[in-house]
């Protein structure tokens, strides 16, 4: 296995420029915005706690002592995309792998791959929850027993409707704790309240079955109860489940005959490869 020390690189946060800072503020302040009363609790305070302000991009050191006092994860910063097992290796090690440069003023909605303020402001207020930072750590040790087993995609699908794109009931009604939603500003809208996609109940097989793009806004969300709740479906062996799904068909996005609209990805939000997962 590649060794995750050759993929760690250095922030150099002082290199920043003024206007890199500036692109930050403009995408924290029009998500601060978006994510109230949208935004899962847990997220919310992970933000407050993390004091990931809207000054500029925050310095990886500083956050990571927060981090690392609250659960024990850090931030490492790595050049971009990594390799599946070097990604899992981090996560299994309770180290989130974090892209340093942000996009430029004209991707602020839309970017393929993850920038620093997608994985950032996206991803690292949710490691602040207990139950959270330990579901991301098993889910680095699946994904390192998946790639043994050769059945990463299914995992791939978990982390996806997960991590990326996942909603949570709450008294309140629905809230977003996927990365890839709170770091879009359409998706954050539209995950919610446009009436076109399935908003569908967690199911571990149904999830691992589902396909899924990376072009367009979601078709199918899946709703947890809570985050205990998930980390508990996720902690079976998943090798009786692998074995069990592979003969079965994948299910599509949306299923087929409906005829619902089907929205483009209206430039908004960066994308987690699939290679990334
Ligand atoms: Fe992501």
């Amino acid at each position: 296995m590649d060794d995750i020390r050759d993929y760690t690189i250095a922030q150099n946060w002082s290199d920043y420029s003024a206007d890199e800072h500036a692109i930050w503020r403009l995408l924290f302040e029009r998500q601060q915005h978006l994510l109230t009363g949208r935004a899962c609790r847990e997220y919310l305070d992970g933000l407050e706690g993390l004091r990931v302000a809207a000054d500029g991009i925050p310095d990886f050191r500083r956050l990571s002592d927060i981090l690392d006092r609250a659960t024990g994860w850090r931030i490492v910063a790595v050049p971009g995309l990594v390799p599946d097992d070097v990604f899992f290796a981090f996560l299994a090690q309770r180290r989130f792998p974090a892209t340093c440069f942000i996009r430029r003023r004209d991707q602020l909605d839309y970017l393929q791959e993850p920038d620093v303020f997608h994985d950032i402001y996206g991803h690292v207020p949710m490691l602040v929850n207990p139950v959270f930072a330990d579901y991301m750590q098993a889910y680095g040790e699946g994904g390192l027993k998946a790639l043994r087993l050769g059945h990463l995609e299914m995992l791939a699908r978990l982390y996806w409707y997960t991590v990326e794109f996942g909603l949570i009931a709450t008294a309140e009604g629905l809230r977003i704790f996927g990365s890839g939603i709170l770091s879009s500003a359409g998706e954050s809208v539209y995950c919610l309240d446009d009436p076109s996609p399935h908003r569908l109940r967690f199911d571990l097989r149904r999830v691992m079955r589902t396909q899924y793009r990376i072009d367009r806004y979601q078709e199918t969300y899946f709703v947890i109860d809570d985050f205990a709740e998930l980390f508990a479906a996720t902690r079976p062996d998943f090798a009786p489940i692998y074995r069990e799904l592979a003969v079965l068909p994948d299910v599509a996005a949306r299923l087929p005959g409906e005829t619902r609209s089907r929205p483009a990805r209206k430039k908004e939000g960066p994308r987690r490869s699939a290679a990334r997962v």
